[in-house]
This record gives structure tokens, sequence and C-alpha cells, in this order.
């Protein structure tokens, strides 16, 4: 095979023609590491080419970024090793997260209308540029803001509390505004094989089942809604995984009235949700800037819950 260099085209990819990259591109497989993760029969969905070919096609993008199926044991220990963390300002909360906000994972913060969810994000979304020494990454953020709440100002005031240049700090986060659930996902996906993904350390989506919620409404909806919903997080997942970097979502608290036993209000989102955030974070508002945090649902961390305040500087130990 001849050496390609990124970023790769879609006919670099073997078997592929312009004839089938048009295919490809118009079913909204722009890269070729989108087409890498795809699975034989979302591809063959999607374009109406037959399985074999899709199968076929899909090998030789994985080929060409350099995915690997089986790797050894000791390869896949020095892989977790990279894992990095991003300080979300508050050193209790950090413990609590036994280090801070991970790369190669999902975390959800969940919790009432003001109970701190996108004051979290704009933080992090300051802090993952930060040196490592202070608990950074020096990295990008990349900010899907689904409900119109991402502000330039607060992350101004956010940067100049920790003594960064504002203006350097809005240039490395990179913001979309997604007006239907359709986009958002199109929005994650536009992310594969970015020029620049390689920089971006964090990829914040909020809030992540606000859209879908509204579009897919009832029980009768409830099928699709999860489908779609469930391919967005894999695709977060899948970001997450293979660029090491960490994805931060939020996530409505919602009741469900005929609950017998057990707490009535829970995350929005089921099962899918549930079982594809890596680390889960329930917060709740206390008096004035206080909040708590407590974690649930995570296979390795303590139960265990601690508060933090939200203050003009942004996030911070009490
Ligand atoms: P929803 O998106 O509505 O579900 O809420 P959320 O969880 O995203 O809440 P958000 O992060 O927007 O929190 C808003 C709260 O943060 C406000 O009610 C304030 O208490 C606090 N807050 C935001 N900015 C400031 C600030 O500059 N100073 C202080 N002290 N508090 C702030
Ligand atoms: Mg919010």
């Amino acid at each position: 095979m001849k050496e390609r260099n990124r970023p790769f085209k879609l006919t670099d990819i073997e078997g592929v023609g312009p004839v089938t990259a048009k295919k490809l591109m118009d079913a909204g497989y722009t890269r070729v590491e989108l087409v890498a993760i795809l699975s034989a029969k979302e591809l063959s969905d999607a374009t109406g080419m037959g399985l074999d070919t899709a199968r076929r096609i899909i090998e030789a993008a994985r080929r060409l970024v350099g995915m690997r199926e089986f790797i050894s044991a000791k390869e896949f220990y020095e892989e977790r090793k990279k894992i990095g963390y991003i300080t979300t300002g508050s050193k209790a909360l950090d413990n609590l997260l036994l280090g801070g906000i991970e790369t190669m994972a999902i975390t959800e913060f969940v919790g009432e209308f003001g109970s701190g969810k996108t004051q979290l994000c704009h933080q992090l979304a300051v802090n993952v540029q930060l040196p490592r020494s202070e608990g950074g990454l020096e990295g990008k953020a990349a900010y899907i803001d689904t409900e119109g709440t991402f502000r330039a100002e607060r992350i101004i005031q956010m940067a100049k509390a920790r003594g960064l240049d504002p203006d350097e700090v809005l240039e490395n986060i990179i913001v979309a505004r997604a007006y239907n659930s359709d986009h958002q996902i199109a929005l994650a996906r536009s992310l594969f094989g970015r020029p620049d993904i390689e920089e971006i350390k964090l990829v914040v989506v909020d809030s992540l089942v606000s859209h879908f919620r509204s579009e897919y409404p009832g029980r009768e909806n409830l099928v699709v809604r999860q489908q779609r919903l469930n391919a967005h997080v894999h695709d977060l997942l899948r970001l997450a995984n293979l660029y090491n970097l960490a994805v931060v979502v939020t996530n409505q608290i919602v009741s469900t009235p005929d609950i017998v036993f057990g707490n009535p209000n829970k995350p929005a989102g089921g099962h899918i949700v549930a079982h594809n955030c890596t680390y889960r974070i329930w917060l709740r508002k206390s008096k004035g800037n206080k909040r708590i945090a407590s974690i649930f649902d995570s296979p390795h961390h303590p139960q265990g819950e601690t508060a933090f305040q939200i203050t003009e500087r942004g996030i911070e130990d009490l």
C-alpha cells in the first residue's frame, strides 16, 4: 500500500473512487476516520451499497488510519497509562473523581437547573488549556451547546481568574450551537479526523439528551429516540478512546411519578446513558454558592460526596 499522509482523503481508501467517495460524502461520512468506526450495516443502510462492499471499505479505512484490532495486554496497559486528568477547579471535587476529569471516558454531570452543570463545562473548557503541572492537558476544547447557554464573557472571567490570556483561551475553544438532535450528532461526528483533533483534549456536550427528549416525546417514540441517542453516545465514546480526550456531558433530572419504590427523580436518557457514561456525578444545590456533588454508578470509585462553590472566579473549593 502506498504511504498516505494525514489528513486522509476518502479516495485514499483502497477501493474507493470518486463515485463511492461522493456516496460517502452525501451520507455524511466526510472523513476516513468516520468511515473507519462504522459497522458494515450502518454504512450499507446509509449509502445503499452491499454489505460486503461496505465491510471491505471499512476494513480498508481502518488500515489507512492505523486502527488495530487486537493488541497485547502490555500495550493495553501502556495505552491506559496515557490517560490524562483535567482539574475541575475544586480539589475536593477532583479528589472525589480520583484525580479529575479523565480522558478516554465520558463523564456525566446530572442535576436540576442551576446546579452548576454549565458552569462546570465552562470551567473545564478553560482548565483543559492549563499546563499539566497545574491540572490541565495543554489542549483545546470543543463545546457543543444545545441550549444556547455558552457565554464567552464567562470564559473571559474564568481565564482572568487563572491568570491566563483571555483572548488566547477563547481562541482555543471551538463552539457550535446544535439546533436539533440530528445536528448534534453531525457536529460530534465532524470532529473525527478534524485537522486539529489531536490538539483537542476535551469535548463538551451541554446538554446531551434534551433535543432527543423534545423531538421524540412519549413512549411511542422511545425506541427510535434511544437508538439515535445510542449512536450519538457511541460516537462520543469512540472519540474519547480514539483521540485520548475527555468527554463531558450534562444531563437533566426527570421524575417518574409512577415509581413505587426508590427515588422517583432520575437522570434522563435511561439505560443508554447509564451504561455508556463512565462516570456519573450528581449535583445538588445547597445554600448560596455552595453545591454538593456525589458520584454514583461508578465501578471503581467509592460512593461519596463532597462540596464546592461557584463564584465570580468559577468553580472553587469552599
Ligand atoms: P440548567 O442548564 O438550567 O439545567 O442549569 P445548570 O446546572 O447548567 O446551571 P448553571 O451551571 O447554569 O448554574 C447557574 C448558577 O451558577 C447560577 O444560578 C449561579 O448560582 C451560579 N453562577 C453563574 N455565574 C456566576 C457568577 O459569576 N458568580 C457566582 N457567584 N455564581 C455564578
Ligand atoms: Mg445548563
